[in-house]
């Protein structure tokens, strides 16, 4: 874990208002993110965890506070540049896949490179490569009905990946999946962070995968309540055998 910021929140607060009701989904979070770490966020459903990382995507503005990405104050942006910021910056896994239906695995995992203008051979040739680092290279020309849904999050992760991106957010990444499935994906996230020294931020319901983070940050009702430190984060968990139950 380097000591560099990469992103640094200061008193972020999120009021979403429904009629008269006002939630305050965030109420003051501080907090920085440093280079090349993996960071967890936990709490309970409802505490705020998919909130803080929208904003930290610039997918929502906050009421108000800052969040700095690499010195650019993010929630200045206007929606145009922070397109092109996110192209640049951020690569996104979410629990629901989000693939594209019409497309197959290469189309869908070079997505991301069609937005800044690669051409199409350098797209496919990336796509292609990122699909076999992920295991799917006999899976590149299926659609995402034609794939389990594990394999659909893997095809997520290549399109995450495609464009090397140095911050990469997750949102329950394996929220749809099996245990055995969870800890291949997760394996697979981490090692490409790792190895590619980039800063993951992820969150979960499941507690036992935050080992693999440098930091556990612990929200709960809109704040960290609690943040822990992992010296010896874990880089690969063993996948478990399953058994046939049938
Ligand atoms: N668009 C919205 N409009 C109104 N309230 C919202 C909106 N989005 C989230 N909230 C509220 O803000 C709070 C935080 O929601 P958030 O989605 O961040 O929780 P979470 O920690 O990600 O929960 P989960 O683990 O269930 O995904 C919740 O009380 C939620 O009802
Ligand atoms: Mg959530």
């Amino acid at each position: 874990m380097g000591i560099q910021p990469v992103i640094k929140i200061e008193n972020l607060k999120k009021v979403y208002k429904l009629g008269t009701e006002r939630v305050n989904a965030l109420a003051g979070v501080s907090v920085e993110i440093y280079k090349g770490e993996i960071c967890f966020l936990v709490g309970t459903s409802g505490s705020g965890k998919s909130t803080l990382l929208n904003m930290i995507a610039g997918l929502e503005k906050p009421t108000s506070g800052t969040v700095i990405m690499n010195g650019t104050h993010i929630e200045k942006l206007s929606e145009r540049k922070l397109a092109v910021f996110r192209q640049k910056n951020l690569g996104f896994v979410f629990q629901s896949y989000n693939l594209l239906p019409t497309m197959n695995a290469v189309e869908n995992a070079a997505m991301p490179l069609m937005f800044s203008g690669v051409k199409p051979s350098v797209r496919e040739k990336a796509a292609k490569k990122m699909l076999q680092a992920v295991g799917l290279e006999k899976r590149m020309r299926h659609r995402p009905t034609q794939m389990s849904g594990g394999q659909q999050q893997r095809v997520a992760i290549a399109r995450a990946f495609v464009s090397n991106p140095p911050i990469i957010l997750a949102d329950e990444p394996t929220g749809n999946l099996d245990s055995a499935t969870t800890i291949e994906v997760m394996n697979m996230i981490v090692d490409l962070v790792r190895k590619n020294g980039q800063t993951l931020i992820v969150v979960t319901h499941e507690p036992e995968l935050a080992v693999f983070g440098d930091r556990v940050l612990h929200i709960k009702d809109g704040k960290v309540e609690r943040v822990e430190i992992n010296e010896n984060p874990v880089r690969y968990m063993p996948v478990p055998e399953v058994k046939e139950t049938m």
